[in-house]
């Protein structure tokens, strides 16, 4: 079956939770390969009455599925008291994860509360050139792995070495909390004896993940890389340097899993139907005022544009095909997942961004420098018409108004890349298999 790639082909929360969740019922091996509990979303498992939803930030989606293993690899940066957190609500929903569904990488980094105490100091430094992190520690535990001074998963082995390790690494940041930021200082005996007890808990599920991938991937089973985050997030092919600080893209898998290119099937970007971004940065078709808060939604429900890990209001515009060009090209994406339709449902017209004028007046279908600045650009649109149907009992393409099935046909048209799947609802059956 080989490596199935899941990626984001947005700024993150484009819906691929449950799209993994969707191919996890016939995937033997979920597994993540970057970014850390910086991630989030939301599964449900059971239907009316005896459904369990469960906010999942580290944990690949596969959990849900009672027959895959689920991988955590080595490119993830993984706090161990939110892990816990996450596998504690999971057991008192029935669903307990043994070390043979369960395997973390020796070779991910770990998150402590020294990275999450340097994130906010680092942020609040900014000022008004902030990044919005999520303050989840993610940037200072990337910036200790590429400096050579992380902490790796493995040391759950060796829990000496581990306390050593960790009275050094808090002592030091210290230093930088306290004298360059006039923060508080952290304990480090007492996140040390912490990091001992998540030790004890966690050391059965360490494994050399990279040879196990490749053993079942040997064997013909089916893997899927499900990516956190979103292309334009890529720390060298993002909207840098309103980025996180790993690489949520094809390339990314390959390096944060210790596996082989020969085994990649599919390569399958989601993307909303519409755009969205958290944080700060440029997002030239954002659309404001009545307009924004239509695709925003009120936050009374699930699905609303509302982070999952923060809670803040999502800015969201219309869909930018220079930008998903942009990722598909950087990616090698193979198809493409629409999620989100029914939002658009009501609207009298729905733009596709085809090309950016810059400030002469000049159109580029193509980004010349890449996104890391799209501050001078002005979204050129082409408008279609909507439609007023409500289309989430749609369960094939027939059963969509012709005017989706338009806005769906001319995206594939305009991107070159065919569409596999729609989702117009948040139930699990609410797909259109195209
Ligand atoms: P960090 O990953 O916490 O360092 O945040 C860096 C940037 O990435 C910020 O703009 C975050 O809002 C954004 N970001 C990180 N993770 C996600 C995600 O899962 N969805 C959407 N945005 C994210």
């Amino acid at each position: 079956m080989g490596l199935t790639i899941l990626l984001g082909a947005q700024w993150g929360d484009e819906g691929k939770g449950r799209v993994t969740d969707l191919l996890a019922e016939d995937a033997d091996v979920t597994a993540r390969f970057s970014g850390g509990d910086n991630a989030g979303h939301t599964v449900t498992v059971g239907t009316g009455a005896a459904a369990r939803t469960f906010k999942l930030h580290l944990l690949p989606s596969g959990v849900i599925q009672s027959r895959t293993v689920n991988v955590l690899g080595n490119g993830m940066v993984i706090n161990p008291a939110r892990l816990r957190g996450e596998l504690a609500a999971l057991a008192q929903g029935g669903i307990t994860l043994s070390p043979e569904r369960l395997k973390i990488s020796h070779a991910a980094h770990l998150i402590t509360p020294a990275h999450v105490a340097l994130d906010k100091a680092e942020e609040d430094a900014r000022g008004a050139d902030k990044l919005g992190t999520t303050g989840r520690g993610i940037g200072p535990a990337y910036t200790a792995k590429i400096s050579r001074g992380g902490l790796r998963a493995e040391l759950f082995k060796d829990p000496e070495t581990l306390a050593d390790k960790i009275e050094a690494h808090v002592a030091r940041v210290n230093r930088t909390l306290t004298g360059l930021y006039g923060a508080a200082p952290l304990d480090p005996a007492a996140i040390a004896s912490e990091y001992a007890e998540h030790a004890q808990a966690l050391a059965p599920y360490i494994t050399e993940t990279s040879l196990y991938l490749d053993g079942r991937l040997k064997a013909g089973a089916h893997v899927i890389a499900e990516g956190a985050q979103g292309s334009l997030l890529d720390i060298d092919h993002g909207t840098y340097p309103y980025v996180t600080s790993s690489s949520p893209t094809t390339g990314g898998v390959l390096t944060g899993l210790g596996v082989g290119a020969r085994y990649i099937d599919r390569v399958i970007g989601v993307t909303k139907v519409f755009q969205t971004r958290v944080g700060e940065g440029p997002f030239p078709t954002e659309a404001f005022g009545a307009e924004g808060d239509r695709l925003r939604g009120t936050g009374a429900n699930p699905w609303d544009e509302f982070g999952t890990t923060t809670g803040r209001p999502r800015r969201c515009g219309w869909l930018d095909l220079v930008l998903l060009r942009y990722t598909i090209r950087i990616n090698g994406l193979t198809e493409l997942v629409l999620t989100k339709l029914d939002v658009l449902s009501g609207l009298d017209r729905v733009r596709l961004c085809t090309g950016y004028r810059d400030p002469a007046g000049r159109l580029h279908a193509e980004l010349p420098y890449g996104p890391s600045d799209l501050a001078p650009f002005t979204a050129d649109y082409e408008d279609l018409p909507g439609w007023s149907e409500d289309v989430g009992g749609a369960r094939q393409s027939s059963d969509l108004p012709a005017a989706a099935r338009a806005y769906i046909e001319r995206i594939s048209a305009l991107t070159g890349v065919p569409v596999s799947l729609v989702s117009v609802g948040p139930e699990r059956s609410q797909i259109i298999r195209l």
